[in-house]
């Protein structure tokens, strides 16, 4: 039988909440390599320019107002994001602020359990100020974007794959999170999963309170069918897969 988590008990699944810590020997204390920072882009793929995250003016918002004001956000005006608040949004959700460790290790705008992110960014444009529709990847250590795929469909495909959320569609953008696991196994063995679960969850709260504070909205969706959304991004499913998507967008 195919291993299905429908086919765990309760008990095993709950496991997957729980801590794993007890003692066993790590890849990474094998010397095995914990591969790099992010996923090299497409050899071909068009490099955007994104503003550079010093020279950001939006997001001025205090904190406390930003959470204060903190909501789901489902409805999208018309008004494109501007590269601006897209740059800043990618940054908020997974910038990086330092690389070290001789470019094996950084730490970024979110925490991550021993910084191993084991998360990508991805971006299904739809309305934002001079980008085309489609699949573009953040990369971070540059903080640009690749385009990986011009694609009118790509806002109505990626509400199709989240159970026709058809309201997706109207977002500016969908920023679409990709968890890779052996970076998080390569130190936690069977603690990782749920090491990446919180990772991600850091990420979308940033993303939610970068988009109130910038006059935006942004809504949590982890209702998606796994095969799908995997198509849509054009990933393997086992080493790397999608794990959360926050439509983010003028409201
Ligand atoms: C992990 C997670 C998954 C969610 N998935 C969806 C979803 O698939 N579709 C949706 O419309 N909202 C989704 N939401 C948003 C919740 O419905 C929302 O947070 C909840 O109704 C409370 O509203 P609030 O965020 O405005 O406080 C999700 C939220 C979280 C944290």
């Amino acid at each position: 039988m195919k291993p299905t988590i429908n086919n765990l008990t309760s008990s095993q699944q709950r496991e997957f909440l729980k801590a794993h810590f007890s003692p066993f020997v790590s890849d990474q204390k094998k010397g095995r390599s914990g591969g790099p920072v992010e996923t090299p882009p497409p050899a071909q793929a068009e490099r955007i320019a994104l503003p550079p995250a010093k020279t950001l003016t939006c997001g001025q918002m205090p904190v406390c107002q930003a959470i204060g004001r903190r909501r789901s956000r489902r409805k999208f005006s018309k008004m494109p994001l501007t590269q601006e608040q897209l740059a800043y949004l990618c940054w908020a959700t997974l910038g990086i602020q330092k690389v070290f460790g001789h470019g094996q290790a950084v730490y970024r705008t979110v925490p991550s359990a021993g910084a191993r992110h084991a998360l990508q960014l991805y971006l299904a444009a739809g309305n934002v100020d001079g980008l085309a529709k489609g699949l573009y990847r953040y990369m971070a250590v540059d903080h640009e974007l690749v385009q990986l795929r011009n694609d009118d469909a790509m806002p109505d495909n990626v509400a199709k794959a989240c159970f026709d959320q058809n309201w997706m569609a109207g977002a500016g953008a969908v920023l679409i999170l990709t968890a890779l696991p052996y970076r998080m196994e390569w130190r936690y063995g069977p603690a990782a999963a749920k090491l990446i679960a919180l990772d991600a969850g850091h990420a979308g709260q940033n993303a939610y309170l970068a988009a109130e504070s910038i006059g935006a909205g942004a809504c949590a969706v982890a209702a998606y069918d796994q095969q799908q959304a995997d198509r849509l991004l054009d990933v393997d499913g086992h080493d790397e897969f999608v794990i959360y998507l926050i439509p983010v967008g003028n409201v």
